[in-house]
C-alpha cells in the first residue's frame, strides 16, 4: 500500500499543537520538575540494555499525548506496516525499503514482487562469511601467497559512511587486518592511502550500489593501475571483491565472479552498512560480530514494530524532533556520544537524516508549507564541550541534543569512565537549569569580588539554561548495542519523513551537481566552452590559467 498522503498541517493534532505551543511555549523545565516528582519516571523508558531518559524536554502530559495524536493523524500505524512488508513506499523510483529484511530471522518471509527475499538474504551472508573467515584465518591469499594484512574499502556516501563509522565503532573487536577507506575523489586521498599498503597483502573491495559513481570508479581505477604496476591482470581476481547491484559493470571492471556480492535496489545506500556493503566490516570484526550488528537492528526493528507509540523509542525521538523543528523553530539537532568510538556516528547520521529527510516537496508533489529535515551534527563528549558547547550553552539558538552514553567502558579504566561520564551527566543538568543571577551573584561574593566587579560581571556569567536534550544510556558498546542503536536512528527518519508527508528513500537533489559536475570536466580536460553565469565562467577560466 503506498504512503497516505496527508499534510500534518491539517491535522486536529497539529492545529491543537500549535495552539498548545501558543500558550507554553516559555515552559521552563527547572520548573516542570520541581512541580511533578515523578516526570523522571513519567517520560524515561527502560527497553532491553537501553534506557532513554526524555524527561528533560520542554513538554508537558499533553504536549507528549498530542505528539502521539499527531503521529496516529498522520498515519504511521499503517506506514510502519507497509514499510516492513516491503510495500514500494520509495514511491518516486518504485521500490521497496526493506534494509530491515537484510537483519531479519531466516525463517521471516518478507515478499518483494511475490517473491521471498529472505533466501537470498542469507545466501548473501554465508557468502560473506566463508568470504571474511578465508581471508581472516590466511587461507585466502594474495598473487605471491602471503597472507592478507591490509583490506580498503573504495566508496562513498552509503557505500563508506556506514562501513567507516561502525568499522571504527568497533575497533575494540577487531581483529590483525587493517582496515582503510578511500571515498574522496580528491586523488590526494586515494595517494595518501597507497603510500601505506603493499600489494602483496591488500584486499580491495569497491563498494557501489550503482557501480557508475564518479568518485568510486576513479578511485578504483587509480588503485587498479597501482596493482598492475606491481601485479598481472590475472592476480586482480584474488585481490578485488566488488559489491554492487550492477553485474554488468563489474564484469567490465575484471572482477572475478567469486569475489562479486550481489545488493539489491530496495536497499538504500545510505541505509545498506547490513548488506554485503558491510562486506569490510565484517573482515574487521569477523563474521560474528557482523551477524550480532545486524540481530541488535533486528531487535529494535521488532521493538519499533510492536511497541505501543508512548513507549516507542523511535517514535518518541521522532515526535521530539518534530516539536522543536516544527514549532519551537529550531533548525539544527547534536548528536554527542561520550566514547570516542562513536567518532563518525554523527558523520553517518548527516547522510542518514539530511540525505532522507531534505525534502520540500510533499507526497503529493506540493511544496511543503512547513520545515522538514533538521540539520544533524556533532562530535564525541568530552571533545565537543571544549569546542562548540558554548554555543549551545549560551548562544542565541536552540538546539535540541541527544547525549549517548554507556555504562560500562570497554578497556575498563574505571577512573577514565567516571570522569566521562560525570561529564556527561554534568552537561544535561547544566543544559537544564544553567546559572541563575542569584546563583552567580553568590559565586562572585564567596570569590570577594568588589561590587563593581561583581555588577559589570554578571550578565555574562548568567546562563539561561532550559535547553532540551535527551540521554540514551546503553549498557555497553558491543556489536549488537551498535546495530540497536543505528537502527534507533533509521526509525527516527522513517517516522519523521511519515509526519512531513515527504518521500525518505530517494536523493535526487545530489543529482544535479553531480550532472554538472561531468559536464565541466569536459571543459576543464579540452578546449570546450560551455554556457554558464558570469562567476562561473570566470573561476573556470582563473583555474585553467
Ligand atoms: O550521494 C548520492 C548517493 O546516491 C548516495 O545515496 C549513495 O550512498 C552514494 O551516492 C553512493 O552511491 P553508490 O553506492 O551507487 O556508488
Amino acid at each position: 500500500m503506498p504512503l497516505e498522503n496527508t499534510n500534518p498541517t491539517t491535522t486536529e493534532a497539529w492545529k491543537k499543537l500549535k495552539a498548545h505551543y501558543d500558550l507554553n511555549r516559555d515552559l521552563n523545565l527547572k520548573s516542570l520538575f520541581s512541580s511533578n516528582e515523578a516526570r523522571a519516571k513519567k517520560f524515561s523508558l527502560s527497553w532491553n540494555d537501553f534506557f532513554l531518559d526524555y524527561s528533560k524536554n520542554r513538554i508537558t502530559e499533553e504536549t507528549f499525548e498530542l505528539l502521539l495524536e499527531l503521529a496516529e493523524q498522520t498515519g504511521l500505524e499503517q506506514a510502519i506496516k507497509s514499510y516492513f512488508e516491503g510495500d514500494p513506499i520509495n514511491q518516486t523510483e518504485g521500490r521497496a525499503v526493506l534494509h530491515t529484511a537484510l537483519r531479519a530471522g531466516k525463517d521471516d518471509e518478507i515478499l518483494v514482487d511475490g517473491i521471498n527475499v529472505i533466501p537470498e538474504v542469507y545466501s548473501v551472508r554465508e557468502k560473506i562469511r566463508v568470504f571474511t573467515d578465508s581471508v581472516i584465518s590466511g587461507e585466502k591469499k594474495g598473487y605471491t601467497g602471503k597472507a592478507f594484512t591490509d583490506v580498503v574499502n573504495i566508496g562513498i556516501g552509503g557505500s563508506d559512511l556506514g562501513p567507516a563509522m561502525v568499522a571504527e565503532a568497533l575497533k575494540f573487536y577487531k581483529n590483525h587486518l587493517r582496515t582503510h577507506f578511500v571515498s574522496n575523489v580528491d586523488g590526494d586521498h586515494v595517494h595518501e592511502i597507497l603510500k601505506e599498503l603493499h600489494p602483496e597483502t591488500t584486499l580491495f573491495v569497491v563498494v557501489s550500489k550503482t557501480f557508475t559513481t564518479q568518485e568510486t570508479l576513479s578511485n578504483a581505477l587509480t588503485i587498479k593501475k597501482w596493482f598492475l604496476k606491481h601485479a598481472s591482470e590475472a592476480d586482480i581476481a584474488s585481490h578485488f571483491a566488488a559489491v554492487s547491484t550492477n553485474t554488468e559493470k563489474i564484469a567490465e571492471f575484471g572482477i572475478a565472479e567469486q569475489n562479486v556480492f550481489p545488493m539489491w535496489d530496495w536497499v538504500g545506500g545510505r541505509f545498506s552498512l547490513w548488506s554485503a556493503v558491510g562486506l569490510s566490516i565484517a573482515l574487521a570484526v569477523g563474521y560474528k560480530n557482523f551477524a550480532s550488528l545486524l540481530e541488535g537492528a533486528n531487535g529494535m526493528d521488532m521493538h519499533f514494530r510492536s511497541a505501543s507509540f508512548d513507549q516507542n523509542m523511535p517514535v518518541i525521538l521522532a515526535l521530539l524532533s518534530v516539536w522543536y523543528n516544527n514549532f519551537h523553530g529550531a533548525e539544527t539537532e547534536a548528536i554527542i556520544p561520550y566514547t570516542q568510538y562513536l567518532s563518525r556516528f554523527s558523520a553517518y547520521l548527516q547522510q542518514g537524516i539530511m540525505e532522507s529527510n531534505g525534502k520540500s516537496v510533499d507526497r503529493a508533489g506540493h511544496r511543503v508549507p512547513y520545515e522538514t529535515g533538521t540539520i544533524i551534527w556533532g562530535e564525541p563528549g568530552t571533545n565537543s564541550q571544549h569546542a562548540f558547547f558554548q554555543l549551545i550553552h549560551q548562544g542565541t539558538k536552540l538546539i535540541p541534543t541527544d547525549f549517548i552514553g554507556f555504562k560500562e567502558s570497554l578497556h575498563g579504566d574505571e577512573d577514565h569512565h567516571n570522569k566521562l561520564m560525570a561529564n556527561f551527566f554534568a552537561q544535561t543538568e547544566a543544559l537544564m537549569n544553567g546559572k541563575t543571577e542569584d546563583e552567580v551573584l553568590s559565586e562572585l561574593k564567596a570569590a570577594g569580588m568588589s561590587e563593581e566587579q561583581l555588577n559589570s560581571l554578571l550578565p555574562f556569567k548568567v546562563f539561561e539554561g532550559n535547553k532540551p536534550t535527551n540521554t540514551l544510556l546503553i549498557d555497553k558498546l558491543t556489536p549488537k548495542s551498535l546495530g540497536t542503536l543505528i537502527a534507533l536512528y533509521e526509525h527516527k527518519i522513517f517516522v519523521q519523513g511519515v509526519v512531513w508527508n515527504i518521500f525518505s528513500y530517494d536523493q535526487w537533489g545530489v543529482e544535479l551537481g553531480k550532472q554538472l559536475a561531468s559536464n565541466i570536466l569536459k571543459e576543464i580536460t579540452s578546449s570546450e566552452k560551455g554556457n554558464h553565469d558570469a562567476s562561473t565562467l570566470q573561476l573556470l577560466q582563473y583555474f585553467k590559467k
